[in-house]
């Protein structure tokens, strides 16, 4: 496998694209090969089943692109399917459940850790068991925001309707006094100041992205597949539908200027 190889990326969406912002910040010469289901979105609706056989298709594109290392930028994705994924191929896979646990483990002083998330994710219950296995007598609250993610893909990033959709949900978790705020979903980076205004400033908030990117380049560094210093990457991105939409979105958020999005019929990568 060649260093110079690129980096596979997933996502249900365009929330994946806040784990590629960080990527591209903290290993500026890995080349990524992005991917976005936009067609098929949401996944945080959708069973485990269903959301497994979708990564697995994605993948398998993926694989065709040669890709050295995937992540997967969703955390419902990573709760149903990594584990199972995993085991069928040869490329080194993460996600971003485990990197967000570890954060917040590191982050909360009260011990008392809000989950915020799709349904999906907050089912599946992986959060608990990383932070679980990390602390024992950490308090997590889950719960799922369901709305949030056809509000970002709608664009409305600092819309009153998304505050006060915001405020809704998160006022369960005021009443259990957490501390640190988990964003269970790639997604909801994108609206982080909506968030933060809502749940205040004695709350921080956790991005799993960071720590996704750090454990990536651990993964590089003891495979021996950092990309070279002086590598200059020409990142893809391709998605199931909606190309142009898709890019416009995606140049107002990443630090580059995105050239072409193509569309990929994905259900042929079965
Ligand atoms: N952005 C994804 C996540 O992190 C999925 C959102 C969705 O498709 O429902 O869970």
């Amino acid at each position: 496998m060649s260093c110079n190889l690129p980096v596979g990326v997933f996502d249900s969406g365009v929330g994946g694209l806040t784990v590629v912002k960080e990527i591209m910040h903290q290993l500026p010469n890995e080349e990524i090969v992005y991917f976005g289901d936009t067609a098929r979105v949401p996944y945080g609706s959708k069973s485990k089943e269903t959301v497994t056989a979708y990564s697995r298709q994605i993948v398998k594109f993926l694989q065709t692109k040669k890709v050295k290392a995937i992540v997967i930028a969703c955390n419902t994705a990573s709760a149903f399917a990594l584990e199972t994924i995993a085991k069928e191929i040869p490329v080194p896979i993460i996600g971003v459940v485990k990197p967000g646990a570890k954060t917040a483990a590191e982050t909360t002083r009260s011990g008392r850790i809000g989950i915020i998330g799709t349904e999906g994710t907050i089912k599946s219950g992986l959060y608990n068991e990383f932070l679980h296995n990390t602390n024992e007598s950490l308090q997590v609250f889950g719960k799922a925001c369901p709305l949030f993610v056809p509000l970002v893909e709608e664009g409305w990033i600092h819309d009153p309707v998304t505050k006060e959709v915001a405020s809704r949900y998160l006022a369960e978790l005021h009443e259990k006094d957490v501390d640190t705020l988990v964003l269970g979903c790639t997604h909801y980076p994108l609206i982080r100041d909506i968030i933060h205004e809502v749940a205040g400033n004695g709350v921080t908030l956790v991005n799993p992205a960071y720590e996704t990117a750090r454990t990536l380049q651990e993964l590089l560094l003891a495979q021996g597949l950092l990309a070279d210093e002086n590598a200059i990457p020409d990142h893809k991105f391709y998605v199931s539908d909606g190309a142009e939409k898709f890019r416009e979105f995606a140049n107002s958020i990443l630090p580059c200027e995105m050239a072409e999005t193509k569309d990929v019929n994905i259900i042929t990568f079965d």
